[in-house]
């Protein structure tokens, strides 16, 4: 497994299965296959809905706790919950995450970086993360932390690579953690004619290009899928690398647009819009 070490120590695989918008059944049955074939690092949120079944695929795949790095996000509904960080590894059944990130910059996220730093000294995540705060929501954060970030999660992919936020983050060594990686399975993207030359050039697929591409340009990818193939071929990105001219031409792509514009409207709606939590 490729990794990185993050600014506090904590080694970080750099491969990872994302959970968005995947249900429970199909949760639980991809991140133990996951398991199985050697991945290391799960992301999930308590937005997802499926916190409980990421944490029964993690007992039943026999992988020690301490081999996976398990990550996670608290969503703006609870951001006043006294309670939630406890709540979330009680559904994951962990005593401790690897990663907890603030899932949006949305309603009081300055609380909520402050329960997640005092999470982080009582040993309950190794790590802290922050999501979709590129720019000045960064500034802002900065202005109050006590201790700054090791990770933000954010949207990036050719379409986007995040220039501003790498320059950004540099001299903090925050590492980034990529969603959308395959434009949530945008065919434009993955049919770019310059990602199908380089796939065939390496005799792999084009979804395979644009997770290497992630590893290559030194960010953490964490491709969501729910299709045992797809888990299984996005692993075997750690076979191959690619070039300098493969990075030349992917960098082609680069329109400065991303799928998801963040707006205060839909950061008002994300303030307001509860979570629905498995039942036990
Ligand atoms: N922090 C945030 O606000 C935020 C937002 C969005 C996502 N995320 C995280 O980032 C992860 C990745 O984003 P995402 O899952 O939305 O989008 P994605 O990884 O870009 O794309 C997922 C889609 O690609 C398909 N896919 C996966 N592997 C494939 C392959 N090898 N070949 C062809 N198609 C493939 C999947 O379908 P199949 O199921 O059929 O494989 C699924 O439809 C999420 O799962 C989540 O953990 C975070």
């Amino acid at each position: 497994m490729e990794q990185v070490i993050l600014n506090n120590g904590v080694i970080m695989p750099t491969l990872g299965i994302g959970t968005f918008l995947i249900s429970p059944p199909d949760a639980f049955n991809g991140v133990k296959e996951a398991l199985k074939m050697g991945y290391r690092h799960i992301d999930t949120a308590n937005m997802y809905g499926n916190e409980r079944a990421v944490g029964r695929a993690i007992k039943e795949s026999g992988v020690p706790r301490n081999e996976i790095f398990l990550a996670t996000k608290i969503w703006p509904t609870e951001y006043h919950n006294p309670n939630i960080v406890e709540e979330t590894l009680e559904r994951l059944g962990v005593d401790y995450v690897d990663l907890l990130y603030v899932h949006q910059p949305a309603g009081d996220w300055k609380a909520c970086y402050k329960m997640i730093e005092k999470a982080y000294k009582e040993g309950k995540t190794k790590a802290i993360g922050i999501s979709n705060m590129e720019g000045h929501w960064l500034d802002e954060l900065y202005s109050f932390c006590e201790i700054k970030p090791q990770v933000i999660q954010v949207e990036c992919h050719p379409y986007f690579p995040q220039e501003e936020l790498v320059e950004q983050i540099k001299k903090d060594n925050i590492k980034i953690v990529s969603w959308f990686p395959l434009g949530h399975g945008d065919p434009t993207l993955l049919n770019q004619k310059v990602i199908g030359e380089i796939a065939k050039k390496h005799k792999v697929t084009n979804a395979q290009v644009l997770l290497r591409w992630q590893l290559d340009m030194g960010f953490t990818v964490i491709p969501g899928s729910k299709n045992v193939d797809h888990i299984k071929d996005n692993f075997d990105i750690l076979k191959f690398k690619l070039d300098d001219e493969d990075m030349k031409k992917i960098a082609t792509l680069n329109k400065n647009k991303k799928y998801n514009q963040q707006t205060p409207e839909k950061l008002e709606i994300y303030a307001n819009r509860f979570p629905v939590y498995e039942k036990e």
